[in-house]
């Protein structure tokens, strides 16, 4: 089984082949970071025009490097929701052409889904496992029980953990996007300089909370001397800021993990971190000593398969297709699409 996969609910416009044997035979992303590098966030109307221009080229570059025409292919499968709304419209419009034309079955894949299932595609884990989602969007828990079977945990009730990082760098006077920046420079930084609070730690739940922790980065910036902050300063508070996240994460991952075991008490424990934030070292390696203290296997796909990707478009497409799924071509994009809620659902 062969299904393409398109992916333009945000930033990147990207197109992969993936094979049902779990080979990716190409995997194409173009990023449009320069695009909205100037306006400090991703500006939706320049996201969507950008897809337009260049969704097509992506396509073809990913059947050519996979070396397959479309008649080769099985399903076609596009990120239908949630996303920024122009973007999925162009994915999913192109996907039904191609599928309509060559006679293929439509997925509308929930792109949440997509990262959900990445795990599968590099590691074959089985279900019920345990997945903890982090990106620019999004910062939830989840149980994934089964293809479409989704519990969800907890999940923040402010920002997104990704823009917590996003806006952490601004205030930092860093680059944009702000993970990578804030990343490189917590590296020469010092985690403990600057006592930053845990948002909702100690507390039972999963869910999650940043803008508390932002403010106070604010709050210590504005207590240093001086107009700019100094580049020490800046890696200090990038490090301590870095080091709170770490510590939220390892305490909520610490009772999802205890309601997975109330749940599956026969199943051994599995984790899957994924989304753009698992990208970030020092949270791979918190939730690696949580997992290893927990005797909890953990799973991070590599970064190229956490952040956006239509590889795991496809995936999530095979997925479906191999349990007799496929999408009407009516369907309709979906800016807002919660994971454990039904497609049918409004
Ligand atoms: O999953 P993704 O590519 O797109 C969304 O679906 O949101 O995630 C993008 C987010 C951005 O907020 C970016 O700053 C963050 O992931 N990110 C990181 C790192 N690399 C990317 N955050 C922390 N550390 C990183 N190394
Ligand atoms: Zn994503």
């Amino acid at each position: 089984m062969i299904v393409l996969g398109i992916e333009t609910s945000c930033d990147e416009t990207a197109a992969a082949v993936v094979a049902g044997d779990r080979r990716i035979l190409s995997n194409v992303v173009l990023s449009q970071l320069d695009e909205h590098r100037p306006y400090g966030g991703v500006v939706p109307e320049i996201a969507a025009r950008a897809h337009l221009n260049y969704l097509d080229g992506i396509i073809r570059q990913a059947m050519d490097e996979a070396g397959l025409g479309f008649d080769a292919l099985d399903g076609i499968a596009a990120t239908g929701g949630p996303g920024l709304i122009g973007g999925v419209m162009v994915g999913v419009m192109t996907a039904k052409a191609i599928a309509a034309v060559y006679g293929l079955p439509f997925l509308a894949i929930n792109h949440l889904e997509g990262h959900a299932l990445s795990a599968r595609l590099t590691d074959a884990p089985d279900f019920p496992y345990l997945l903890l989602l982090v990106s620019g969007g999004h910062c939830q828990l989840l149980v994934v029980e089964g293809v479409g079977a989704y519990v969800r945990l907890g999940g923040t009730i402010d920002d997104a953990i990704g823009e917590a990082f996003d806006k952490t760098a601004k205030l930092l006077g860093l680059d944009y996007p702000g993970g990578p920046a804030v990343e490189a420079a917590a590296a020469a930084g010092d985690p403990k300089r600057f006592a930053l609070p845990r948002p909702l730690a100690r507390r039972p739940g999963c869910d999650f909370s940043f803008s508390g922790l932002k403010t106070a980065v604010r709050n210590a910036a504005a207590k240093l001397d001086g107009e700019v902050l100094s580049t020490g300063d800046a890696a200090d508070l990038a490090a301590s800021f870095q080091a709170a996240v770490g510590d939220v994460l390892v305490d909520r991952c610490q009772n999802a993990l205890d309601s997975f075991s109330e749940m599956y008490p026969d199943a051994a424990p599995v984790m899957v971190v994924a989304g753009g934030v698992a990208a970030n070292q020092h949270l791979r390696n918190c939730l690696g000593a949580l997992c290893q203290r927990r005797q909890t296997r953990l799973i991070a796909p590599p970064p190229e398969l956490c952040t956006d990707n239509a590889a795991m478009i496809a995936w999530a497409g095979i997925e479906h297709l191999r349990r007799g799924g496929s999408d009407g071509l009516d369907f309709a994009p979906r800016p807002r699409w919660p994971l454990d809620e039904s497609k049918d659902a409004a």
